[in-house]
C-alpha cells in the first residue's frame, strides 16, 4: 500500500495532504463522508453510496463538487494508486475554508479529500463465535440519516463499548431500538427477521439494503417496522452490518447471552447468502 490520498483536484501521499485549520470540517464538523468497500479492487454498490451522498448533501445544503461519473473516476483512480485488492475508500466534502461564522459565508469552495485503506472485514473467530456488545440511549442529533462528519455523538458512544471490550453499542431512543454507534441492526425473533424503518434516526446502510434484499429473494420472513427495547433484549438472534463489518452476530448483549449466546441459524445462512452475493456481483462484468 502506498497511501495515496486524493485533495482538491490532486493525489498525493497522505503525509503530504494539507488543509487550511480554518476549513469549516475541521472548526464545525460541517461535511459530509462515505465509505465505500471495493473488493477485487471493484467498488461495491458504488451508485447507492453515491444516492446517500447526495442525500446528504442536500441534507447540510451543500452542493454536490462532482457528477457521478467523476466520482466513480477518482474512485478507480485512487485504488488504482493504492493497489491493494480490497480497500475501504473514505470520501469526505466540507464546505471549505472561511473566517469562522456559524452562517454558511457565501462563493465557498469545497474541500474534496478521499482516502483508502487495506479492507479489514471481521476475523474467522468472530464470525463463528459472535461478538459483543453494550446498550445506551441514543443521544444523537434528529438528522442521523445525514453521514456527516461531525461524529462525537457516535464516537462518545462507541468509546462506551470499547471502553468494556465490547464491539459495539446499540441504541434506544423513547424505547425503540434505532441502530449501533456504526452500524445498522437487525434482530430475529421466531424465525422473523426484524430490522427497524430507515427514518432520520438511522443512516439508511448500503448494507442493511443489501441483507434485506437477499432475505427478500430467499424468503425469509421479513417484517421492517419499529422494534421495542424488550423486543431486542429478548431476541433470538442479533446482528449488525456495516461496509467493513459486513453481517456479524451479537451473541452477548450487556453481558447476557442472546439467544443461546451463539451466531444463529438465520445468521449462518446470511453470511453465507452475503459472501456469495459479493463474489456474484464482482464476476459480472464492470
Ligand atoms: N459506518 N449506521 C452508522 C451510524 C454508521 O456509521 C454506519 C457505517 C452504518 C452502516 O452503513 P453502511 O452499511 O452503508 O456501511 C450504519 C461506516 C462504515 C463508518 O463510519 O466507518
Amino acid at each position: 500500500m502506498s497511501d495515496m490520498v486524493y485533495l482538491n483536484g490532486a493525489f498525493m501521499p497522505l503525509d503530504e495532504a494539507r488543509i487550511p485549520v480554518l476549513d469549516r470540517g475541521f472548526i464545525f464538523g460541517d461535511g459530509v463522508y462515505e465509505v465505500v468497500p471495493a473488493y477485487s479492487r471493484r467498488p461495491f454498490r458504488m451508485a447507492e453510496h453515491l444516492v446517500r451522498l447526495q442525500h446528504s448533501l442536500d441534507g447540510i445544503r451543500l452542493a454536490n463538487p462532482h457528477t457521478d461519473a467523476e466520482w466513480t473516476t477518482l474512485m478507480h483512480d485512487l485504488i488504482t494508486k493504492n493497489g491493494g485488492e480490497d480497500q475501504s475508500i473514505y470520501l469526505q466534502v466540507t464546505r471549505g475554508v472561511a473566517k469562522r461564522d456559524h452562517a454558511f459565508p457565501k462563493d465557498m469552495k469545497q474541500t474534496v479529500f478521499m482516502m483508502s485503506s487495506p479492507l479489514t472485514t471481521p476475523p474467522q473467530t468472530q464470525i463463528d463465535n459472535g461478538v459483543s456488545a453494550i446498550t445506551a440511549s441514543d443521544f444523537r442529533w434528529l438528522k442521523c440519516d445525514v453521514k456527516s462528519v461531525s461524529l462525537l455523538g457516535n464516537c462518545l458512544l462507541r468509546q462506551m463499548a470499547a471502553d468494556v471490550g465490547a464491539v459495539e453499542t446499540i441504541l434506544f431512543r423513547d424505547g425503540k431500538l434505532t441502530e449501533a454507534s456504526a452500524s445498522n441492526v437487525f434482530v430475529v425473533k421466531d424465525g422473523v427477521l426484524l430490522a427497524p424503518p430507515k427514518n432520520n434516526l438511522v443512516l439508511p446502510g448500503i448494507t442493511y439494503d443489501v441483507v434485506l434484499e437477499i432475505a427478500h429473494a430467499r424468503e425469509f420472513e421479513v417484517e421492517v417496522r419499529e422494534i421495542s427495547e424488550a423486543e431486542t433484549r429478548n431476541a433470538d438472534e442479533i446482528w449488525v452490518t456495516s461496509s467493513t463489518k459486513e453481517v456479524l452476530a451479537i451473541t452477548t448483549l450487556d453481558d447476557k447471552p442472546v439467544g443461546d449466546g451463539a451466531p444463529g441459524m438465520l445468521f449462518k445462512r446470511m453470511h453465507t447468502l452475503y459472501q456469495e452475493f459479493k463474489r456474484d456481483v464482482m464476476r459480472k462484468p464492470a
